[in-house]
C-alpha cells in the first residue's frame, strides 16, 4: 500500500497544466467500441480507472493500441464478448457504460452490477429504465445485468432524477436505436456535451445536450473518428482550492474557464483574487479566507467532486461555514480524518458545520475515496508539519502525476510504500 508523505506550510506557487476529464473519457472510451472503424482518441488522463477501463475494453475482444500516455486507437470490429468481467466493474463503477455501448451495437449486453467509491447507495434504476424504454428486456440475474432486445426503438424518456451516468448511458444506446429519443430531465455536465460531440462525430445524430432536453435519432452505424477530451474540471479545481489553501498563487491551464464558474464563483466569495484567460484560470489566495455556503448540485450548481476539497479550505476560513451535500449521502467520510489534524468540523446528516479559523497540523490520515484524498493533500500541504496519507489508491484513480504536479507548484510531497521511507522523509525535511 502505498501512501503520500506531505511536509506542509509552504504555499504552492507557479502553473500546472491539466490533463482530459476521466468521467468523460471513461464514457467516450466505451462508446468509441460502437463502431467497427477504428477511433483515435486524444488528451486521454494517465489515470488507474482509465487504464482498467481500457483492459475491459481489450478483454472483450476491442483492439486497443495505447499510442503514448494520453493517445488511444481503439477498433471494436473484433469484439466477440458481450459479457464484461467482474473483475473490472468491480474495479471502476463507469464499466457500466459498456452496457450502453454494446447494447445499442449489438442489442445485447452483460455487466456485473457496479462497485466505485464508496460515497453513497448509487442506485442505477434511472440507467435501466432508459434501456426499457429503448425496448430491451433487463434482467438482474445472480448479480448482472442482462439487457437484450430483439431491435431497440427511439422513445420518449424523462429521468427521476439527474443523472449523469444514466443520461449518458441512455444517450449511448438509443443513438443506434431507430427513431426518436428524447431524454427529459437530463444531466447538463459539459462530460455529457462531450460524450454527445464525440457521438455526433462517430455519425450520430444528437441534440441538446448540455440542456435539460436532449434530442436523438438513431442511426444504423456509427464511423470513424478522431476526438479530443474536453480538459478534467474537477483536477483543475482541485488545484484552484490547493491555492486558496496554501496561500498560494497557481496558474491552471489547459482549462475551459466556463465549465469552472461554480467553483471560481466560491473562491472569490471566500476571498481569492481569479484571473480568467482563454484556456487559464489564475488563484491568487486573499490574505485572509472568509466563511461561505455551499449547497452541491447538478451542473452548473456546485459540484459534489469539489465538496472535500472547498470544505477543507473552509476550515481555515474566518467564520462559520456550511456544506450541504446534495447528491451523495456519504460524502463526509473524510471529516473525522480532518478533525484529526486541528479542523472543527460537524457534520448532521447531508450538512457539515464548519468552525473555521484553525491552524491545521500534520497528522496520519487515511482517503476514503477519490476526491476526499485529493482533499486531505491539500489539507496536507497547508498545515504545519509532517502528513502521511495512507490509501492513496483512490487518488490514483483520478489525478495524472498528482504528486509530481505538486512538486512542480513547490510542494514537498513524496510518494512511498513503507514505514522506513516515512522515516527518511521526515529526517530529511527536517
Ligand atoms: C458521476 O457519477 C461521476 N462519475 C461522479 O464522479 C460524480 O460525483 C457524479 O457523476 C455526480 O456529478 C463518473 O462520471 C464516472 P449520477 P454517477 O448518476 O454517474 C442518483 C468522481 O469522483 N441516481 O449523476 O454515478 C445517485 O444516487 C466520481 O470522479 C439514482 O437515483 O452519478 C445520485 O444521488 C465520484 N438512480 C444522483 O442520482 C440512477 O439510476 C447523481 O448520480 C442514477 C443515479
Amino acid at each position: 500500500m502505498e501512501q503520500y508523505v506531505i511536509k506542509g506550510g509552504t504555499p504552492l506557487v507557479g502553473e500546472v497544466e491539466i490533463a482530459g476529464a476521466k468521467n468523460a473519457a471513461l464514457a467516450i472510451l466505451a462508446a468509441a467500441i460502437m463502431t467497427d472503424d477504428t477511433v483515435l482518441i486524444e488528451n486521454l488522463p494517465d489515470v488507474r480507472d482509465i487504464n482498467v477501463l481500457l483492459e475491459a475494453i481489450s478483454e472483450i475482444g476491442a483492439k486497443v493500441d495505447r499510442i503514448n500516455k494520453s493517445t488511444v486507437k481503439i477498433n471494436g470490429s473484433t469484439i466477440t464478448d458481450i459479457s464484461v468481467d467482474y473483475e473490472y466493474i468491480k474495479k471502476i463503477r463507469a464499466s457500466y457504460y459498456l452496457l450502453g455501448a454494446l447494447l445499442g451495437k449489438y442489442k445485447h449486453a452483460e455487466v456485473p452490477l457496479p462497485g466505485g467509491c464508496d460515497i453513497g447507495s448509487r442506485p442505477i434504476d434511472q440507467h435501466l429504465k432508459g434501456f426499457r424504454a429503448l425496448g430491451a428486456e433487463v434482467d438482474i440475474d445472480h448479480g448482472a445485468i442482462i439487457a437484450k432486445a430483439d431491435e431497440l426503438r427511439g422513445n420518449h424518456i424523462f429521468m427521476d432524477v439527474v443523472s449523469v451516468g444514466a443520461t449518458i448511458n441512455v444517450m449511448m444506446a438509443a443513438s443506434m436505436a431507430p427513431g426518436r429519443t428524447i431524454i427529459e430531465n437530463a444531466a447538463k455536465e459539459p462530460h455529457v456535451v462531450d460524450v454527445a460531440n464525440f457521438l455526433n462525430c462517430m455519425g450520430a445524430n444528437i441534440k441538446g445536450a448540455g440542456t435539460d432536453v436532449i434530442r436523438i435519432r438513431g442511426v444504423e452505424k456509427l464511423h470513424r473518428a478522431e476526438y479530443s477530451i474536453i480538459p478534467d474540471q474537477i483536477e483543475a479545481g482541485t488545484f484552484m482550492f490547493a491555492a486558496a489553501a496554501t496561500g498560494g498563487d497557481i496558474t491552471v491551464k489547459n482549462v475551459i474557464p466556463k465549465h469552472l464558474e461554480a467553483t471560481t464563483a466560491k473562491l472569490l466569495e471566500i476571498g481569492c483574487i481569479i484571473d480568467e484567460y482563454d484556456d487559464a484560470v489564475r488563484v491568487r489566495a486573499g490574505k485572509k479566507l472568509h466563511r461561505t455556503h455551499v449547497k452541491t448540485l447538478p451542473y452548473p450548481g456546485y459540484p459534489t467532486d469539489m465538496q472535500p476539497q472547498i470544505a477543507i479550505t473552509l476550515t481555515m476560513a474566518e467564520g462559520t461555514s456550511i456544506v450541504t451535500e446534495s447528491i451523495f449521502e456519504n460524502r463526509f467520510k473524510y471529516v473525522d480524518e480532518i478533525n484529526r489534524m486541528g479542523a472543527s468540523i460537524r457534520v448532521e446528516g447531508n450538512t457539515a458545520f464548519i468552525e473555521g479559523g484553525k491552524k491545521l497540523k500534520g497528522a496520519r490520515v487515511s482517503a476514503p475515496d477519490l476526491r476526499a484524498g485529493a482533499a486531505l493533500v491539500i489539507a496536507g500541504l497547508a498545515a504545519e508539519g509532517i502528513t502521511v496519507v495512507d490509501d492513496i489508491v483512490y487518488i490514483q484513480r483520478g489525478y495524472e502525476c498528482f504528486e509530481q504536479k505538486l512538486r512542480s507548484l513547490g510542494a514537498t510531497i513524496e510518494r512511498v510504500s513503507t514505514e522506513k521511507e516515512i522515516q527518511k522523509f521526515k529526517l530529511s525535511v527536517g
